[in-house]
C-alpha cells in the first residue's frame, strides 16, 4: 500500500537534515520516541549515476531495522541521473521517494539542485516526471516558498501541485531567508487552498520550526486540512520531540551512550565518520540539567569515544 494513503493524519515526520538525521541518529531518535515517517539525508543523483560516486551514494542511503518506514530524499539538475537512480531504489526497501527542491546551501545551488530548481521550473518537472516514470514508488517534493521573494510561492507551489506528487513539503520561507526569519504560518491557509483546487490527492505537510509534538497537534487544530508535519531543529532542543515526554538527564545521558555505541560499531565497517563530527550532537544528550554545560565542555574536549564513556560514566 501507498506510504502516503496509510498514515493516518496529522502525521509527523522527521525532516532530512544532512549531516544530522544519518542512520546512526536515526535509530537513536527511533528507540526515544518514533516520527511516523523517516528521510535519508539527502544523496546526489549524478553520484549515484557515476561510478566513482555510487558506493558512497549507497552508504548514505543505508537504513537501519528500526528507521523505518523510511523515503529517499535526492537532489540533483540532470533528469536522466533522477531516472536512473529512482529506478535503483526501488529495490532498497523505501517506502517513497523525495526530490529535494529547496535546500539553500551555496555547493548545491551551484551545481543547479536544491532551492535553485525554484528559478529553473521547467527543469525541475522534467526531473520528477522522470523519476515518477521511473518507479512504482510514490514520488514527493520538499522545497520552500520561493527563491528571494514570499509571492513567488503563487506561481511555484501550483507548477509542482500540477505535477500531482504524492506528496508535498513546504518549508515555509523562501531560500533567501534561509532560517532567519519566522516560517511563514500566515500563509498555510493560502497554500491548503492551492493543494485543495489543484491536487487535492497530494498530502500537503508544513515545516519550519515547529518544535514537538504538542506544537505540531495545536498546529493541526488551526489547519486540521494540513496532512502531516515535519520537524527538524526540534530534535536538537528535544530527542524525544515527536512524543509529550520531557526526559531526565538519566534517560538523555542514555540515548548519548546509545549513540556512542552506534557511531562505533558504524564505524567498523563504513568510511570514517570523523570523531569531531560527533561533537554535533553532545549538546542534544548533555543540556537543561544542572552542571550540564561544565560536563558537556569536558566531553568537548574528548577525542574518542573511550574517552567520552569514561567521563560519562564518572558522571
Ligand atoms: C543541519 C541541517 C541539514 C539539513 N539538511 C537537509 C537535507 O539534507 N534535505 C532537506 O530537504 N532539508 C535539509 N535541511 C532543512 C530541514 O529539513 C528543514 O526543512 C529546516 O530545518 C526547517 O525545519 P525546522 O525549522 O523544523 O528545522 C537541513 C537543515 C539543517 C538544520
Amino acid at each position: 500500500m501507498n506510504i502516503w494513503e496509510s498514515l493516518k493524519k496529522p502525521f509527523l515526520i522527521l525532516a532530512p537534515m544532512e549531516g544530522v538525521t544519518d542512520i546512526v541518529f536515526r535509530q537513536v531518535i527511533a528507540s526515544a520516541g518514533r516520527p511516523d515517517l523517516f528521510y535519508t539525508e539527502f544523496t546526489n543523483v549524478s553520484s549515484y549515476a557515476s561510478e566513482k560516486g555510487r558506493a558512497n551514494a549507497l552508504e548514505r542511503l543505508e537504513t537501519a531495522p528500526t528507521d523505518s518506514p523510511i523515503i529517499a530524499q535526492i537532489w540533483g539538475k540532470n533528469p536522466e541521473h533522477f531516472s536512473e537512480t529512482t529506478q535503483a531504489l526501488e529495490s532498497l526497501g523505501f517506502s517513497g521517494i523525495d526530490l529535494n527542491f529547496g535546500c539553500p546551501d551555496k555547493h548545491v545551488n551551484k551545481a543547479g539542485g536544491g532551492a535553485a530548481m525554484i528559478k529553473t521550473p521547467e527543469l525541475a518537472v522534467e526531473c520528477f516526471r522522470n523519476a515518477v516514470k521511473s518507479t512504482n514508488l510514490p514520488v514527493s517534493i520538499k522545497t520552500r516558498l520561493g527563491w528571494s521573494n514570499v509571492e513567488e510561492y503563487k506561481t511555484w507551489l501550483p507548477t509542482l501541485l500540477a505535477e500531482h506528487p504524492a506528496a508535498l513539503t513546504v518549508h515555509l520561507r523562501t531560500k533567501k531567508e534561509m532560517s532567519k526569519v519566522p516560517a511563514h504560518y500566515e500563509l498555510i491557509s493560502e497554500i491548503i487552498k492551492l493543494r485543495n483546487e489543484i491536487s487535492p490527492e497530494t498530502k500537503l505537510i508544513i515545516n519550519g520550526d515547529i518544535k514537538n509534538r504538542r506544537h505540531a497537534l495545536e498546529l493541526h487544530e488551526q489547519y486540521p486540512e494540513v496532512d502531516g508535519f515535519m520537524i527538524g531543529r526540534g530534535v536538537f532542543e528535544n530527542p524525544y520531540c515527536f512524543t509529550t515526554h520531557e526526559p531526565t538527564k538519566d534517560e538523555l545521558i542514555k540515548l548519548l551512550k546509545m549513540h556512542l555505541d552506534l557511531y562505533e560499531e558504524y564505524e567498523k565497517t563504513h568510511s570514517h565518520i570523523p570523531y569531531e563530527a560527533l561533537k554535533h550532537f553532545f549538546k542534544i544528550y548533555i543540556n537543561n540539567f544542572p552542571g550540564a554545560k561544565d560536563f558537556r565542555a569536558k566531553l568537548m574536549e574528548t577525542h574518542f569515544v573511550s574517552e567520552a564513556r569514561e567521563l560519562i560514566e564518572n558522571l
